[in-house]
């Protein structure tokens, strides 16, 4: 039988009826727990970094977004920094568990898979809010997760996500988002395929030192050798995305 689904106000979607009960402070404190036992597991059987998936509307994310997290007491509040305490925390026990020299990134995003508009961060004061209270808490790196990681994240300048969490806190970064493909991944799961695009301006943003590393999802679903081929230039050799590569996952 299925259990409990742990959330925070037990809302799957801003303005929406809950589905289930808040989490209580005893199961919040057990999924802090787990998170750091888990983190302390996967690098006791030898992984060489963890990554936390605080993005996309999965649990982590629900605390973030005022949508999901309508609470009221310690673990929610009017502001991203008083929503951000549920990450925070888990940060801590994770670093707790593994150590300081242990690599820990966290994945974050403004929009969810209920909502792709949805924002945390209006301006670069409430991402920096968000952001800083995780690196003080113990994640090294921020994955910063777009669906096209070309899109500016705020007026008035050209950065991304990636690069303005950069900015913001001093820590590495991941971009994410359509990486040499014309198309965005969701669509990719209605069928749709991409052709490949060229990658310069990605480059062009590590070069610059914008961010520091570069998340491909379907470019090598569908392409193994595609990191070979950016290397060699061999761009003609490139392929498009097909909806027959996601297939290729069972
Ligand atoms: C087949 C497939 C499955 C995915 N599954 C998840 C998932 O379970 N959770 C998640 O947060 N993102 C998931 N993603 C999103 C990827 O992590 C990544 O952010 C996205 O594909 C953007 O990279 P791309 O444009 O290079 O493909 C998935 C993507 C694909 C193509």
């Amino acid at each position: 039988m299925l259990g409990k689904v742990d959330s925070p106000s037990g809302l799957s979607k801003a303005g929406g009826n809950p589905f289930t009960e808040p989490m209580t402070d005893a199961e919040i404190a057990d999924t802090i727990q787990a998170f750091a036992t888990a983190a302390a597991d996967a690098k006791r059987l030898g992984f060489d970094a963890i990554e936390l998936h605080g993005a996309h509307g999965y649990l982590i994310d629900q605390f973030f977004w005022s949508g999901t997290n309508v609470r009221s007491d310690a673990w929610g509040g009017p502001t991203i920094g008083e929503r951000g305490r549920f990450a925070a925390e888990i940060l801590k026990a994770v670093r707790a568990a593994v150590g300081p020299d242990y690599p820990v990134i966290i994945r974050l995003s403004q929009w969810k898979q209920q909502e792709y508009t949805a924002r945390l961060a209006e301006t670069p004061k409430e991402m920096e809010a968000w952001l800083q209270p995780l690196a003080d808490a113990g994640a090294d790196i921020f994955h910063c997760s777009q669906r096209r990681f070309w899109e500016p994240e705020f007026e008035g300048s050209d950065l991304n996500f990636a690069g303005w969490a950069k900015k913001l806190t001093g820590a590495p970064t991941i971009t994410v988002g359509s990486v040499g493909l014309s198309g965005e991944f969701i669509a990719a799961f209605g069928g749709e395929g991409s052709q490949p695009t060229s990658i310069d301006n990605v480059i062009g943003g590590l070069e610059r030192g914008e961010y520091d590393m570069v998340g491909v999802g379907r470019a090598l679903l569908q392409d193994p050798e595609w990191v070979t081929k950016i290397r060699e230039g061999r761009s003609n050799e490139l392929k498009a995305f097909e909806r027959a590569a996601l297939g290729t996952l069972y």
